[in-house]
């Protein structure tokens, strides 16, 4: 049995069941109070942690920083992903208030989705940005996100942003669209956060078997790898992407989806390595997919 969490005065008092109850609470602070908002889809870590730390550091003081947790249908292309996506809203509470939350918003959907919530979100193009990767291996997934920040923003009208570089191609989309609708938001990369034996963190690592964690550790092994290799003198993409596939498949047998070693702005590959680069991978394992990155500065 899990222990029963008792909520404090003032976590009762900062926790909204929806954006207008916040709003009604924004309302009574200055008019000038600056908002920073760490979007997430709750099942917290320290890698979110991570975000509103960074808020709660940038912030001035007296400044709104507000967490907002909502598992956003129209993004998952996969049904079983959406209903499997765990919810932890004890700790998430716990987490976001020491991280430095000053609010915990879990919003309506209606508030995000006032003509209900689609089967699919209107489409997003963004040429590569959108097409490839994430896009192409789950159709409609950065439409669902650019439907729901975008409407995020418009309940909280935030001044700063914060994402994870954990979702490389989703912050470049992020901020593509942030330039593309003209917004006045600063939206801020935080760099990712690892377990102590290296796996990327992740909500859904909660969803791996003992096994499947065990092997999970392979992608980021690889991508260290490929790093150890490159600051050796190998600069071949080709033969680096071979080498991360090989441990890959020879450690674990996942299956993978992509692996990209590419220019970090446009995401357009490249055939050498050549001054600051990314690799990017997804593989899937089990029921679940994970995606990893790192930055190689030649
Ligand atoms: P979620 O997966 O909950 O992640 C929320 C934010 O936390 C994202 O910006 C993500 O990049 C960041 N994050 C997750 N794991 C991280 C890690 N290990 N290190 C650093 N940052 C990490 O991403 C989403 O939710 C959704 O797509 C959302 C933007 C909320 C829209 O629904």
């Amino acid at each position: 049995m899990h222990p029963i969490k008792v909520y404090t005065m003032n976590e009762v008092d900062s926790i909204f069941s929806s954006f207008s109850s916040w709003r009604g609470h924004r309302e009574g602070l200055p008019k000038s109070t600056a908002v920073f908002f760490v979007p997430t889809m709750g099942a917290l870590h320290q890698g979110h942690g991570s975000l509103i730390k960074s808020a709660r550091e940038m912030a001035p003081e007296g400044a709104e920083v507000v967490v907002s947790v909502f598992v956003n249908p129209t993004q998952f292309n996969d049904t079983a992903d959406f209903e499997a996506y765990p919810s932890t809203v004890d700790s998430d509470v716990d987490l976001a208030f020491s991280a430095g939350a000053s609010s915990l918003v879990f919003p309506q959907a209606h508030e995000l989705y006032p003509k209900g919530v689609p089967d699919e979100a209107e489409p997003t193009d963004y040429g590569t940005l959108t097409r490839l990767w994430e896009g192409e291996h789950r159709p409609g997934h950065f439409d669902g996100v650019v439907a729901v920040v975008r409407s995020l923003f418009h309940q909280v009208g935030p001044d700063w942003a914060f994402f994870g570089e954990k979702d490389w191609q989703q912050l470049a989309v992020i901020e593509t669209m942030v330039r593309d609708l003209n917004l006045d938001i600063s939206v801020h990369r935080v760099p990712l956060v690892r377990e102590p034996d290296g796996l990327a963190m992740s909500s859904r690592n909660r969803n791996l078997t003992a096994e499947e964690r065990q092997k999970a550790l392979s992608l980021s092994r690889s991508l260290e790898d490929a790093k150890e290799k490159i600051s050796q003198g190998t600069t071949a993409a080709s033969q680096l992407k071979q080498s991360i596939k090989d441990r890959i498949t020879a450690e674990s047998g996942m299956q993978i989806d992509y692996i990209s070693i590419c220019d970090p702005i446009s995401l357009q590959e490249i055939e050498e390595v050549k001054g600051r680069t990314l690799i990017a991978l997804a593989v899937k394992i089990g029921s679940s997919r994970l995606i990893d990155n790192c930055i190689v500065e030649d």
